[in-house]
């Protein structure tokens, strides 16, 4: 990465398997109206990346490489195998960027409703702070809890659900990385890698319809 970098790239996390969807072929590449799930997300960032690493599982590279042959994409686009999870996946995504990216976003392509305008505003709230991710509140009523019986309620005021397009500079993203790898640390989002070197990261407001694709009900809820 050179000091001037100051292209933002976009790493797909498509590497999954989908347990929870349960189907045959992983859900981010089963067809939604037509199309490939992750597909979907993947032209929706063309407006704002000049370069997209898109993480797959290991046998699923080459039927990628050829479907994206079919895209006409204005950017670079590559693809690269993932690993067993996520965190993992999104390194190696991270590794595979350009030396003029200085800005990156980090996207679950089970996400494939995500906007233009929450990608514009994760990017911009990164671009002048370092760090940015789309939040929502928490409407229910959270309770922890034992095996068995309620330990208490949670003050939900405080609480926020993550969603991605998460944005970060370049380097704090490399630096969260590498200290979790050394620490052996395993987060479910690439914030919690930031949180822990002591940076701040900002919210924006996420959006209800950028759903992850988790359940075949997270489609029929849709009426999809
Ligand atoms: N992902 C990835 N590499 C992994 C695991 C997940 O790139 N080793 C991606 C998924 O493809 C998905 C996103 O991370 O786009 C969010 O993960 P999740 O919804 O949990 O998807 P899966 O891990 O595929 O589903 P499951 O946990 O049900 O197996
Ligand atoms: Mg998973």
């Amino acid at each position: 990465m050179t000091e001037a970098a100051n292209e933002c790239g976009l790493i797909l996390a498509a590497a999954g398997s989908g347990r929870r969807y349960g189907t045959a072929i992983p859900k981010q590449f089963s067809s939604l109206e037509g199309k490939p799930v992750y597909l979907r997300a993947l032209e929706t960032f063309f407006p704002y990346v000049s370069e997209i690493v898109i993480v797959t599982p290991q046998d699923w590279t080459a039927k990628v490489t050829e479907e994206i042959a079919q895209v006409a994409a204005p950017i670079r686009i590559k693809v690269q195998a993932g690993g067993d999870h996520r965190q993992q996946s999104v390194q190696n995504g991270l590794r595979r960027l350009s030396s003029d990216i200085g800005w990156v976003l980090v996207h679950d392509a089970a996400r494939p409703f995500v906007s233009q305008s929450l990608v514009e505003r994760v990017l911009d709230r990164a671009r002048q702070t370092g760090a940015a991710i789309p939040v929502l509140p928490v409407h229910d009523t959270v309770k922890e809890v034992d095996a068995e019986r309620v330990i208490g309620t949670v003050d939900r005021s405080r609480l926020r659900l993550a969603q991605t397009p998460q944005g970060f500079r370049r380097d704090l993203l490399e630096q969260a990385f590498a200290e979790a790898y050394r620490q052996g640390f395993m987060g479910t989002d690439e914030s919690a890698l930031v949180e822990r070197l002591g940076e701040r990261v900002r919210i924006v407001e996420g959006e209800s319809s950028n759903v992850k694709i988790t359940r075949r009900s997270d489609l029929k809820d849709r009426g999809r």
